[in-house]
């Protein structure tokens, strides 16, 4: 097991003041904080080794053309890719997939085909792909979950057909932190032939990912979820399906050579990384990767488990007035809890906690259809990561008490307060 304590030590925000307390991160579903040795790697690149990479023949440029490879082979390792050239470094999960949707989507999804997509995906593995269809005439089919909060494998069994030509999902929900069985959804997708494109956003940072026993074609991620810079991220796919892939972003450092009727594209990975890169933040988010496999994705998995698991059983003694959306089964999510609070404002909850300095997100996260889905105008989203304790859950559910008690005092009808008087 991990020891928050000692992983908090690394984290110098964590010990600011928020509204005169501690602070309580649990917004870490929308972005994580970032240790020192995160701070620190890219403070040195650009105080000793910085210059343009795959430019220069002088010193500074190979010795940041050296890092920034050695970028892509650290996190190659981070998700067992069998080669770092599968590994192109992006800005985050959003661009990840859009270059997916144009340089694969574009090019291969034809008028009348299918692409397939859930109820539970984020708006960013949901909108590149109806603008792709709305392009190509292609339809999407959007797959349910049940009330439970799991993904309906039986309406994905019927959808699939001789027509689906591309298969997207989450490994994990933002909101409801179900955890998908991404092995049965590409197995089912490939036997049509489709292409499987997983979101990692929210899996990635929080479980062991074995690229090779997902069975996917494509995954994305973002760097800043899982303590890495904002402005960094990856898109792996499979060499093969890379190799068939067309650009979506073309210019500098894309090509071979260039005369003006023919383009050479360069070797996997550049020719996907156009222009300058966000060089410091592909050597932030290695050191970030490394700082996680150091800790161990299994433990990160087990502790994200058990205070889920807590905070879980301390709700209970809430009693009815707390409403959390997803599986019960700690084991079937991730460190994500959306919940209400009844007769409330999921905005109002959001503010009141971080009057407590507790920080958690509230709205619709990015998630519309799903919300709406549930027939929610919104949630409070509570997310976990290594350095949460089960002290600072305690504290939550105490904040939680606090505003359930104003709640009944604030909204109690006013009987004694009627003016008789004239
Ligand atoms: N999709 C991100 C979130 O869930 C932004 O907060």
């Amino acid at each position: 097991m991990l020891d928050p304590e000692d992983i908090r030590r690394d984290f110098p925000i964590l010990s600011r003041l928020v509204n005169n307390r501690r602070i309580v991160y649990f917004d870490n579903a929308a972005s994580t904080q970032k240790p020192m040795q995160v701070i620190r790697a890219m403070q040195e690149f650009y105080e000793k080794h910085y210059a343009n990479v795959h430019r220069g023949l002088h010193t500074l440029s190979q010795e940041a053309s050296k890092m920034y490879e050695e970028a892509h082979e650290v996190l190659a390792k981070f998700i067992n890719a069998y080669s770092w050239r599968e590994v192109i470094l992006v800005s985050n999960t959003t661009e990840a997939i859009n270059t997916v949707a144009y340089g694969w989507g574009l090019w291969n999804i034809r008028e009348g085909d299918e692409i397939i997509i859930t109820i539970m995906d984020h708006h960013s593995n949901m909108l590149p792909w109806r603008l792709i269809a709305q392009l190509k005439r292609a339809k999407v089919k959007y797959i349910d979950i049940a009330n439970d909060g799991y993904l309906r494998y039986d309406q994905l069994e019927e959808a699939i057909s001789e027509r689906t030509r591309l298969v997207a999902f989450p490994i994990a929900s933002n909101v409801l932190g179900t955890i998908n069985d991404a092995k049965r959804i590409a197995r089912l997708a490939h036997k049509v032939g489709a292409v499987v494109v997983a979101d990692g956003a929210q899996s990635v940072p929080h479980m062991p990912t074995n690229v090779r026993e997902l069975e996917v074609d494509f995954l994305a991620f973002s760097g800043h979820k899982m303590l890495g810079p904002t402005g960094s991220g990856v898109l792996w796919g499979r060499e093969d399906v890379l190799e068939e892939m067309k650009p979506f972003k073309v210019g500098g450092d894309t090509i071979i050579d260039v005369t003006l009727d023919t383009v050479v594209w360069h070797e996997l990975p550049w020719r996907f990384e156009a222009g300058t890169p966000n060089i410091a933040e592909g050597i932030g988010l290695a050191e970030a990767a490394k700082y996680l496999m150091r800790v161990g994705m299994e433990n990160i998995r087990e502790h994200e488990m058990e205070l889920v698991r807590y905070t879980l059983k301390r709700f209970e003694e809430l009693g009815d007035e707390i409403e959390y959306y997803g599986p019960r089964n700690p084991g079937d999510k991730t460190g994500v809890i959306a919940f209400n609070v009844k007769g409330l404002n999921h905005h109002t909850v959001g503010a009141a906690l971080d009057m407590f300095g507790i920080a958690v997100r509230s709205g619709m996260h990015c998630a519309h259809p799903l919300h709406r889905r549930l027939g929610l105008d919104g949630t409070v989203r509570a997310s976990y990561y290594l350095y949460n304790t089960f002290e600072e859950v305690d504290y939550f559910i105490e904040a939680l008490e606090k505003i359930l008690h104003l709640k009944k005092n604030l909204l109690r009808p006013a009987t004694s307060t009627t003016c008789t008087g004239t």
